[in-house]
């Protein structure tokens, strides 16, 4: 039992969350004032699901200007700390390690040949990893009350249970992955020291949390190759669902009727749509989907004029080079599709690039297919969400990678993401399914996606957490 003494110097906060990126960010605007905006997403609402009275912090780094002009002028959200990370600390640990190697291993997307490369930069830039992940670490040890439950997210704090178990013991700590776990001889691509620290300090929690059995076997097999097991740590699955009620009212409100509108007349009356939605990461496999579609174009040119591939590729993590050519990639082979087979009435791909939230969900209601290929993905709620959301049925394309795969498999067509051919079959195949198979089969998975709420979802782990360990 802590003493008054001791409550009052470990902070109150009974429940505490930790990621990279936060509820809010700031813009500084042009006459000088802080523009706050808040961002959406499964934690938000998880997170929302415990009430304001719990006794909740969430804290993230400063990633813009804005957020460390805020910070500065202390500006900020009940309920959320920003740690002002210096501006090269953030950069090298999340674009250098986070997002450019950790990613990259989770996600199978070295090119081998030539990558990875583990030099006296990668060095450097692990550094900045271990005193970012330290910044989390001491920040949270400051706030949380005695025996709180710490709920920390992602690649980019795998150090932080580690750290936060050495200051403080007293402490209930959970690790969630939103991504895959690589498999043991990719993971074994990373330098023994380095491997041995993201394990140990992964497992200085009570608790770690995976989207699926098959990441948390990987990880779970990595700890017994290079880490000696699992040790004391429980290893736990938390498949997060869609929203559903969310989603379905926020679908029906007149910026997504009006954008309806608007993308119907672009594709054209009568025109079938096959539509994919994805923050355009490396891992989503955009280009291949557009290859898929050109080659459904030839094998089946009875489709040509009839049908529209409405692909949204919003951009994500930009400061990367990798990812801006992989971007402007998605736009020249859509470029050259359009160029070859499309008519002055006709425009086969329509290339979205501009993030549109009502947009993508005006696409997800009048889509006759849903094209989700990724060549890796956690969970990928895309494949989720448009079954909830689909006004008549959409026949759904799944990759056998995506996270999403295990729950939803029986009643999608299953491909295998980097087979082009078979891809283009079963775009055919979802085109011409019966309206009545599709409407049954989106019914299905509809219920399928939205079994674990994000409310239910969090609140799942956060018992879990407070259970008593088994000595
Ligand atoms: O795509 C999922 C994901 O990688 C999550 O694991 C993570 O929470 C998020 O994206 C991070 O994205 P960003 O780099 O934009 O903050």
């Amino acid at each position: 039992m802590a003493t008054t003494h001791e409550s009052a110097a470990r902070g109150t906060a009974q429940v505490l969350v930790a990621s990279n990126r936060g509820p809010v960010s700031y813009e500084v605007r042009e006459d000088g004032s802080l523009h706050a905006k808040r961002g959406g997403g499964g934690l938000v609402s998880g997170l929302s699901a415990i009430g304001p009275d719990a006794g909740a912090l969430w804290v993230c780094s400063a990633l813009t200007d804005g957020d460390r002009e805020a910070v500065a002028r202390g500006v900020g959200e009940e309920g959320v700390r920003m740690l002002p990370v210096p501006a090269d600390v953030h950069a090298d640990a999340y674009n250098g390690i986070a997002n450019s190697v950790l990613w990259f291993v989770h996600h199978l997307l070295y090119q081998t040949p030539l990558e990875p490369v583990f030099d006296a930069e990668f060095r450097r830039q692990w550094a900045a990893y271990e005193t970012y992940n330290r910044a989390f670490a001491q920040a949270l040890a400051q706030e949380a009350a005695q025996g709180a439950a710490v709920l920390v997210q992602d690649y980019h704090l795998c150090l932080v249970p580690g750290m936060l178990r050495e200051l403080r013991p007293d402490l209930r700590i959970s690790h969630f992955s939103h991504t895959p776990w690589a498999p043991v001889d990719y993971f074994g691509l990373l330098p023994d020291d380095i491997r041995e620290q993201l394990l140990t300090g992964m497992l200085g929690a009570d608790r770690l949390g995976f989207l699926t059995r098959r990441w948390a076997d990987a990880f779970s097999a990595c700890c017994t190759e290079f880490a000696g097991g699992t040790g004391k740590t429980r290893v736990g699955v938390h498949g997060l669902g869609a929203d559903g009620e969310f989603l379905r009212e926020r679908s029906h409100r007149p910026d997504v009727e009006e954008r309806m509108a608007a993308l119907r007349a672009e594709i054209g009356e009568g025109r079938k749509a096959i539509v994919r939605v994805d923050r355009t990461e490396l891992s989503k496999n955009i280009v291949r989907g557009l290859l898929a579609y050109r080659q459904l174009l030839d094998d089946h040119p009875e489709w040509r004029e009839r049908v529209v591939h409405v692909a949204f590729a919003y951009p994500s993590r930009q400061d990367l080079a990798v990812y801006r050519d992989y971007m402007a990639e998605v736009q020249r082979v859509t470029q050259e599709i359009n160029s070859a087979y499309g008519t002055p009435d006709w425009t086969p791909v329509l290339l979205n690039l501009k993030d549109d939230f009502a947009r993508s969900l005006a696409a997800y209601r009048l889509a006759d297919v849903a094209l989700v290929n990724p060549i890796r993905d956690g969970m990928n709620l895309v494949a989720k969400e448009v079954p909830v959301v689909s006004d008549e049925g959409c026949a759904l394309v799944l990759s056998r990678e995506a996270g999403a795969y295990w729950e939803l498999r029986d009643d999608a067509i299953v491909v295998n993401p980097y087979d082009v051919l078979e891809t283009a079959r079963a775009l055919h195949e979802g085109l011409t399914m019966k309206p009545q198979e599709r409407a049954e089969r989106t019914g299905r998975l509809s219920a399928a996606a939205t079994a674990l709420p994000p409310a239910r979802w969090f609140l799942d782990q956060l018992n879990a957490l407070r259970e008593p360990q088994p000595s």
